[in-house]
């Protein structure tokens, strides 16, 4: 192991050339009312969790710095996207469905342009691979283009009349007012897009805060945001959510929350709106999801499922498996199963070829998992593989930890990185009894063949959990399926189709059905005086 991260850790001549970095990026840049400003104010520096090696020593490669902005900065971001709003009678509320999917068609084309720029990016800023980056970037790509496709839908079917009891009456789904967007490192591109292109499509104008970390790579994607949009639609700030954020909830002005992250930061800021009635919340929160392996399983595919579930982008995912519940009687099997695949996961730098352990990005995060470690051995459980825990730097290598027990920190904590907890158990009702208990209730993972027990437990867990996977990880994908939790996991439910409603809210015109209001409305269609009233179709 030694000897591994003696060498994990590159020097500047021995990064590819395509992925080289030139000097440090001074990004001063933020977008206000279709304007990029410059921000004379502090920057942020941004640091990389890859660290390159110079002469003797290790250090931490800067890759530039971002805006600092303050409060009173953010909130013209704000003033500028309820000027746009304009109280619902701004041009972009009241734009044609097909007028403003020309415009996001527009910006989607811009950003496919950006690709190469932030895949790389991601590589520096987040440490992900780069498989996993480009497929970051794809699926976002895609996204963009079933949201687009199903609001076309959704509009089409809001194309008609409807006849009631003699009320004839026509609904679509209007926009809300401002929304605020808020993502998560891990996923500061996918996750974030998945509230802001449902939000600006649907009409609303938005103010956008990239996430903690992944902060640089939103800076290819400015003037794309600023050509495809009329003024004030989209707006982009940095810096400080304590200090930005907070402002613009306190001001009452967000009419919509996006949020992706702790459900302490987001009950923090809600707590904030001075008229939280009016303020609709789409949040995604911790999660601790299990993985429970039944006596009767395919093993082999249950140890696979656990190593990608548990380990990809080094377990920084929210759906990841957080812990794993395994049945004694294949205990043995599966641990050494497990390790035997882990000791395969290839540890290096993002752009090397199938590398699948890399660098974390939040700085002090290698200490917590030491902590969680040192808690957990110290109350007897051990590391199993070799070399598990070690560490340079910003890199963890895994470890598996055996056996786990209800006094461990790491039991209940969200780790969010490269531990995997291994609880054994006899009694099924041990496990159960955890999931009911449990804070959280985003996802699980059974992992078994017999069908009475597998059965049953999808009754009881049902009412627990947003997402049941049989014999599969825990993911979001496929995007059109509904993503969300229960208690502290999330609010609302996100999707293709979902989103599209989270952001919107359906709205009636409704007349008695009489000759003369028959009249009024046909002749409104027909000399196409009104926008909401229309039976257009959309090809
Ligand atoms: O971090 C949470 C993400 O929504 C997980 O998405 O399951 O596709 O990795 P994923």
């Amino acid at each position: 192991m030694d000897r591994l991260l003696d060498s994990l850790f590159p020097s500047a001549e021995n990064i590819p050339e395509t992925w080289r970095l030139g000097a440090p990026l001074e990004q001063r840049d933020y977008l206000v009312n279709g304007e990029l400003r410059r921000w004379d104010g502090p920057l942020a520096t941004v640091r990389s969790p890859v660290w390159l090696k110079e002469g003797a020593d290790e250090r931490q490669v800067v890759l530039g710095s971002a805006p600092l902005l303050d409060a009173d900065t953010a909130l013209t971001a704000l003033d500028a996207a309820v000027q746009a709003y304009d109280k619902g009678r701004g041009a972009w509320p009241n734009m044609r469905v097909a007028e403003r999917i020309q415009h996001v068609e527009t910006f989607l084309a811009r950003m496919r342009e950006q690709r190469q720029a932030v895949v790389k990016l991601l590589m520096w800023e987040i440490g992900k691979n780069l498989k996993d980056s480009e497929k970051e970037f794809d699926r976002t790509c895609d996204y963009i283009v079933d949201t687009i496709n199903a609001l076309k839908d959704l509009d089409r079917r809001s194309s008609r009349f409807e006849l009631e009891q003699g009320t004839l009456g026509q609904i679509r789904r209007a926009p809300l007012g401002v929304a605020l967007c808020m993502g998560p490192y891990n996923y500061p591109l996918n996750e974030t897009f998945t509230t802001l292109i449902p939000a600006l499509i649907m009409g609303n104008t938005v103010v956008f805060k990239p996430a903690k970390f992944g902060v640089l790579l939103i800076r290819p994607l400015l003037e794309a945001f600023r050509d495809s949009f009329p003024p004030g639609v989209i707006n982009v700030i940095y810096g400080r959510g304590r200090e930005t954020v907070s402002a613009l909830m306190a001001s009452g002005k967000v009419d919509v929350f996006a949020f992706i992250g702790t459900h302490k930061a987001a009950s923090d800021l809600k707590k904030l709106h001075p008229r939280p009635h009016r303020l609709r919340a789409a949040l995604g929160l911790d999660a601790k999801n299990p993985g429970i392996v039944l006596p009767q399983v395919d093993l082999d595919n249950a140890v696979e499922e656990a190593v990608t579930g548990a380990l990809s982008f080094n377990g920084q995912r929210c759906t990841a498996l957080k812990i794993l519940f395994v049945h004694e009687d294949v205990i043995e099997a599966f641990l050494d199963k497990f390790q035997r695949k882990l000791a395969a996961l290839k540890p290096g730098m993002p752009w090397e070829p199938g590398v699948a352990l890399t660098p974390l990005p939040e700085p002090g995060k290698v200490d917590y998992l030491d902590g969680l470690v040192a808690d957990a051995t110290a109350k007897g459980a051990r590391v199993l593989n070799e070399g598990g825990g070690q560490s340079r730097g910003s890199f963890f290598y895994p470890a598996l930890l055996y056996p786990v027990s209800h006094e461990m920190r790491v039991y209940h904590e969200e780790q969010f990185g490269p531990l995997v907890p291994v609880v054994p158990y006899r009694d099924l009702q041990t496990v159960i009894d955890y999931v009911l208990d449990s804070d959280y209730g985003q996802q699980l993972s059974l992992f078994g063949n017999d069908p009475a027990t597998i059965g049953s437990l999808v009754d009881i867990f049902a009412n627990q959990v947003g997402r049941i996977n049989i014999n599969a990880q825990c993911q979001r994908g496929p995007d059109t399926y509904p993503f969300n939790g229960r208690k502290n996991s999330a609010e609302g439910t996100l999707s293709v189709h979902d989103a599209l409603r989270v952001f919107s809210i359906r709205t009636l015109v409704a007349t008695r059905f009489q000759e003369a209001n028959k009249e009024l409305i046909s002749e409104i269609i027909r000399n196409r005086q009104s926008s909401f009233l229309t039976t257009d179709y959309i090809f």
